[in-house]
């Protein structure tokens, strides 16, 4: 069957599920405490979509077009036995790809193999430096670098594999650290991407100049390394490829702040609560879950999906401007990345 497209003709092919907006992390760029502190109003326990409301959605996301599945938080691992949404969402006959987005916390042995068993295909693990004080200083919670390189470890162990790193750069903070880290993981088969820190949501404080150009990352690799430039795995690709030519194994940018990719974004995020976001960048949402818990049909929430994609005209990161900055626009921990 044919996906739904969008206004600029792109079609629907992935969906970010976000499975709560809770995380164990308080990482400055994304939830940063003096904000996301004991007061802050998180979802309640009602207020979030049931392990059987999130697969009626994916599966009228399947008959859109959805191919591929990435659960996020939040933390994705706070939300108990996880693995029985992952059973449901791989029985979708049309899905090809499941995978989680995770910072490591809680990938135990047993996690990993529960979660291998119930049909998720590969997993990222967020790690933002090797150098503990500078990780400490970024996940703002005391986190040390070791538990983290475990859970990868646990998540190879159980072929939940390629395993890719998300290193979010962001200057001053880590960037002096970028080539330990890149070290670390040549010849393991685990692949960084580095990515630009972005202006997600309102609160992370982003500014211009925190950014680090992908294009100073890469020439900074490949002062130490010969790379070369890899073909993209798939349409729409978000990390722009490199490879060691040693044969050391390969690494990304993530590069949406200095080259937009939003002309061949097939993305849609379902946030904790329900909503549907069209962009990362969104300011509000539509709302599944009201459909889904008035009563509507299979059809009815299909007519909800096809009518908003079909309007879809997001281009944010090819419009950012000083005066997008500082909209009032959904938070990544609310839809996971
Ligand atoms: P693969 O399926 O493994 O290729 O995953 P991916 O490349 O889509 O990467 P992932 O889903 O792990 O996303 C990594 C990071 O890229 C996210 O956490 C975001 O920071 C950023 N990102 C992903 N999708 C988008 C997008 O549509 N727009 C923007 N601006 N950034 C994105
Ligand atoms: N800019 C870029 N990436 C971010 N992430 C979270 N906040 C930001 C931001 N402001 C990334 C984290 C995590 C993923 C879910 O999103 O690295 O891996
Ligand atoms: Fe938590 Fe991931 Fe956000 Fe860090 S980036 S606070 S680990 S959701
Ligand atoms: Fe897609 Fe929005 Fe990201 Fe552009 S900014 S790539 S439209 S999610």
């Amino acid at each position: 069957m044919n996906s739904l497209t969008d206004r600029f003709n792109r079609p629907l092919h992935d969906l970010r599920i976000s499975v709560t907006d809770r995380c164990n992390f308080r990482c400055v760029y994304c939830m940063p405490k003096e904000i996301f502190g004991a007061n802050y109003p998180f979802l309640q326990r009602d207020e979030v979509l049931t392990f059987e409301e999130i697969e009626r959605v994916a599966r009228t996301f399947a008959r859109g077009g959805v191919r591929k599945l990435r659960i996020t938080g939040g933390e994705p691992l706070v939300r108990r036995n996880i693995e029985e949404l992952v059973e449901r969402l791989a029985a979708i006959p049309e899905i090809e790809d499941i995978a989680m987005t995770t910072n490591g916390s809680m990938l135990s042995p047993a996690k990993a193999r529960a979660l291998k068993d119930a049909g998720l295909n590969r997993i990222t693990v967020s790690l933002d430096s090797l150098d503990d004080d500078v990780f400490k200083s970024m996940n703002d919670v005391n986190f040390p670098v070791a538990r983290v390189l475990e859970a990868i470890d646990n998540a190879v162990a159980v072929g939940l594999e390629p395993v890719k790193i998300d290193t979010v750069v962001k200057r001053g903070l880590n960037d002096h650290t970028l080539i330990q880290l890149a070290s670390h993981f040549r010849h393991t088969g685990v692949i960084p991407r580095f990515i630009e820190y972005m202006d997600v949501g309102s609160t992370n404080g982003w500014r211009m100049e925190d950014v680090v150009p992908a294009r100073e990352i890469i020439d900074a690799i490949s002062g130490e390394w010969a790379i070369a430039p890899a073909e993209p795995n798939y349409y729409g690709e978000v990390a722009n490829r490199y490879k060691y030519l040693d044969g050391g194994g390969e690494f990304g940018l993530i590069a949406s702040v200095t080259q937009p990719f939003c002309g061949t974004c097939t993305r849609a995020r379902l946030s904790a609560d329900g909503q549907l976001y069209t962009c990362l960048f969104g300011t509000h949402g539509t709302d599944f879950r009201a459909l889904l818990r008035g009563g509507a049909t299979d059809d009815v929430l299909y007519e909800l999906l096809s009518g908003a994609w079909s309007k879809r005209a997001d281009r944010y990161s090819e419009l950012r401007s000083e005066n997008t900055i500082y909209l009032r626009k959904v938070e990544m921990s609310r839809i996971g990345g």
